[in-house]
């Protein structure tokens, strides 16, 4: 593998999940939310709101909370008499992408700065969390709160998390068939050395397939009361609507 400073970061980052109490400075956080900006976007459709006075994941100092925001789009295609026509499900992917890409930056660019980071994923699948924060933080129509993070100094020094193996990543020029024995092999490359479930308290000895695949045959959260949950934050996907866009 070729190596550089940046390959070195991305190579060296883990999540972090126990925090040193200092609140990074102003200007570190505004590089970071900068260098998020600078990735590459379909329409900026996002905005990022932080704090650092609230009891945030892990004990961290900061929190960032990012939108999937349509509504400033709205407001600049207004002044130009003009209305979204693309339909609400592919605005939501895309400004997923537009979200994601942002985030990571963020990530990488705190992770330079000798800060550390973990994703919390409840925000962006549950209702009753889409609702709070809509409410606590005062978001406009078609603002969805989506990825939630929590950055600040490591207060702790975990091993890497394997991933598969690159052959059971990238395939070259299509899809091969994928045989059990891939499948196994991939699965205990995941469960090798860093594999342990991490918690903020300590590492949980079950390793990575066991709890992923313990996690997605158990956690079913409702699809109608997320679909109910978009639709109030003024997405309309899932069910025919003829509701405006705007409303
Ligand atoms: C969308 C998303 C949601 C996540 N949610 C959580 C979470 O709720 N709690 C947690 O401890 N880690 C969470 N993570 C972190 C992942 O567990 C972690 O990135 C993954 O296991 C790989 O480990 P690494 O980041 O240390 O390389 C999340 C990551 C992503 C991308």
């Amino acid at each position: 593998m070729r190596k550089n400073i940046v390959i070195d970061t991305l190579m060296k980052r883990r999540s972090v999940r126990k925090f040193r109490k200092q609140i990074p400075d102003d200007e570190t956080i505004e590089t970071i939310v900068r260098a998020g900006q600078q990735a590459p976007f379909t329409s900026q459709l996002y905005s990022v709101i932080f704090g650092t006075e609230g009891d945030y994941g892990f004990g961290a100092p900061l929190w960032f909370l990012i939108c999937i925001d349509a509504y400033k789009l709205e407001r600049y295609m207004r002044l130009r008499h003009l209305e979204i026509e693309v339909d609400d499900l592919s605005l939501l992917l895309l400004g997923i992408q537009d979200a994601s890409y942002l985030a990571e930056n963020m990530v990488i660019a705190a992770e330079s700065l000798g800060l550390g980071s973990c994703f919390l994923g409840e925000g962006s699948i549950n209702p009753y969390r889409v609702r709070q924060l809509t409410r606590l933080l005062n978001l406009p129509p078609r603002v969805l709160p989506a990825i939630e993070l929590v950055m600040g100094f490591p207060d702790e020094d975990r091993p890497i998390r394997p991933r598969y193996p690159l052959a059971f990543t990238l395939f070259e020029n299509g899809y091969p068939e994928l045989t059990d024995t891939e499948v196994i092999e991939a699965m205990s490359a995941m469960d090798g050395a860093g594999s342990e479930k991490q918690t903020q308290f300590a590492a949980d000895p079950s390793h990575w397939t066991e709890h992923i695949v313990r996690k997605w045959c158990q956690w079913s959260p409702s699809q109608e009361d997320l679909l109910e949950a978009l639709s109030e934050r003024g997405f309309h996907v899932g069910k025919p609507t003829d509701e405006s866009k705007f409303d």
